[in-house]
């Protein structure tokens, strides 16, 4: 036999290649072989008796040794009662609080690295090959439930694979599957593809990144996503009762964006704008009504003055308000009795906007906006929290009889004030109305604030409406008009942040 001669240089060559080798393989035993974790079982904690869902999360606290870590350097651990949570069992606790649901934790079979880059590659390998690590334990069978929820921390542009792991063990035909996750900067898009994947026979609902929720988030994604039956009575009436905690002041600044929405009445379109503030929470609502001949941007400065410290305000234009509103309608169709209706209509929607604490609407109106609120108010206490009026017009039953000597001398149109073409029915809807006997069966606090100096509506109309309600404080605003400006605008706004802030 020929014998194979090795020079010392291949000699050198071939030691070097079979450390590398055995250097490779401690390497890979190291990063993928991590301890088995230990007492794991398929249990679920319960929730309520009856639930027929489930959550279940994953998190990289629960798949690597606690100890090795340093809970105030990892940015994935959080202290809670004294319990070292993982930032997906926060939304994933939450969920379970929110629905009732069972709940249970998918742990591997071993433990990865506790050292990010330790998890980190072994991740990285995982996703890479689109592998399945083991799991620890599962419940027996998913049987009993019809709702999953799943939650895991992104992994590499993914969910972990311990995911996959998870659902390949169950026929989730007939099931719907609502994912969430927690990252560092991706959002929920980048697994969603492997989701849908994994759980082909169930009917995977949009996902969400759930990063520190709050109860409040969770209960309005579970509104959009059109399973608000999951939320248990409890949960919704702890949501009743923090919204109602929550006091109304000027204290705090909020961001707030301005939304165009639109309403309806009899078929015709109206045009308003929200201004609402930036937060998850149910937040009150203020409804402006504007004057005779004016449109919604009479309440943009109020609107935005609330807005910023967290009181929703929806301003908008009466069907016919004035020739220049974006609302249908012509002035000559219009009176106080079909802005009335509109209010009415606005108000309706309003109930149905995410946003809206429907328990804390509040109306506010100025001149014949504010005698169309007091007119509302009275017919709707129930559905209102309260009611501002700045220098109410509830002149116009005068006015009109002012200017014409009997109803049968009414023209089919003319000109209101000299300036404002209206139509019949503006004057004979009220022709024989008494506003001070409808107005105070308004039994809740009433503001009203007028100046001294206000020659369209005498200041003696709004001392005989505070005489009309039960509890009503009319402020007087010393040299102000018929409409609050500057200083007087400063004035009227802190009397409201005052009223505001005894809503309940
Ligand atoms: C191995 C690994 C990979 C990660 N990859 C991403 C990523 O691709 N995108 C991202 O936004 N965050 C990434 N993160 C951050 C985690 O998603 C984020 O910290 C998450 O909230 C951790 O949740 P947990 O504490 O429940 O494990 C990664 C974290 C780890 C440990």
């Amino acid at each position: 036999m020929e014998k194979i001669q090795w020079s010392k240089g291949k000699k050198r060559g071939m030691v070097a290649l079979i450390i590398i080798i055995v250097l490779l393989l401690i390497g890979g035993w190291y990063f993928f072989l991590g301890n088995r974790i230990p007492n794991v079982t398929g249990e679920v904690e319960k929730g309520t008796e009856e639930t027929k869902s489930l959550v279940v999360y994953f998190s990289r606290s629960g798949v690597i040794k606690i100890d090795g870590v340093d809970a105030t350097s990892s940015a994935s651990l959080n202290l809670e009662d004294d319990n070292l949570m993982g930032n997906t069992e926060i939304p994933a606790r939450m969920i379970q609080k929110v629905t009732g649901a069972d709940l249970f934790q998918i742990q591997t079979e071993r433990y990865y690295r506790s050292a990010f880059m330790g998890t980190s590659i072994t991740a990285w390998a995982e996703e890479k090959f689109n592998m399945r690590p083991n799991l620890a334990a599962i419940p027996e069978n998913l049987d009993q439930y019809d709702v999953i929820y799943v939650g895991y921390p992104i992994w590499w542009f993914n969910a972990p694979m311990a995911i996959g792991s998870f659902f390949d063990s169950y026929d989730l035909t007939g099931k719907t599957i609502i994912p969430f996750c927690t990252s560092q900067d991706n959002g929920i898009d980048v697994s969603m593809n492997y989701i849908r994947e994994v759980c082909k026979d169930a009917t995977v609902l949009e996902g969400r990144r759930l990063n520190n929720p709050s109860e409040a988030e969770i209960r309005s994604w579970l509104e959009e996503l059109g399973v608000e039956n999951e939320i248990t009575e409890t949960s919704k009436e702890e949501s009743q009762e923090e919204t109602v905690k929550t006091a109304i002041s000027n204290n705090e600044n909020y961001d707030y964006h301005m939304e165009e929405i639109w309403s309806e009445n009899n078929g015709n379109r109206i045009y308003g704008q929200a201004y609402i503030p930036e937060t998850e929470e149910k937040i009150p609502l203020v409804i402006f009504s504007h004057e005779l001949c004016n449109t919604h941007t009479a309440g943009i400065d109020y609107a935005e003055e609330l807005a910023s410290h967290g009181v929703a305000t929806y301003t908008f234009d009466f069907n016919g308000g004035s020739s220049r509103n974006q609302s249908d309608g012509k002035t000559t169709e219009m009176s106080v009795m079909t802005e009335v209706s509109d209010l009415e209509a606005v108000m309706k929607d309003a109930k149905t906007w995410g946003f809206v604490d429907t328990s804390r609407i509040i109306l506010l109106g100025g001149s014949q906006g504010g005698m169309v609120s007091a007119i509302t108010a009275a017919r709707h206490t129930d559905d209102l929290a309260g009611l501002v009026l700045l220098y109410p017009a509830f002149v116009i039953p005068d006015a009109i009889h002012n200017t014409f000597s009997s109803k049968d001398a009414i023209p089919g149109t003319f000109n209101f004030l000299g300036w404002i073409q209206v139509g019949r029915n503006y004057a004979t809807d009220v022709w024989d109305y008494d506003v001070y006997s409808e107005i105070g069966s308004f039994d809740k606090d009433v503001l009203i604030i007028h100046g001294d100096r206000d020659y369209s509506v005498d200041l003696s109309y709004s001392e005989r409406a505070k005489e009309a309600y039960e509890n009503c404080e009319l402020h007087v605003i010393k040299g102000a008009g018929h409409g609050f400006y500057g200083s007087s605008f400063d004035e009227a706004m802190d009397q409201i942040w005052e009223y505001l802030a005894e809503i309940e």
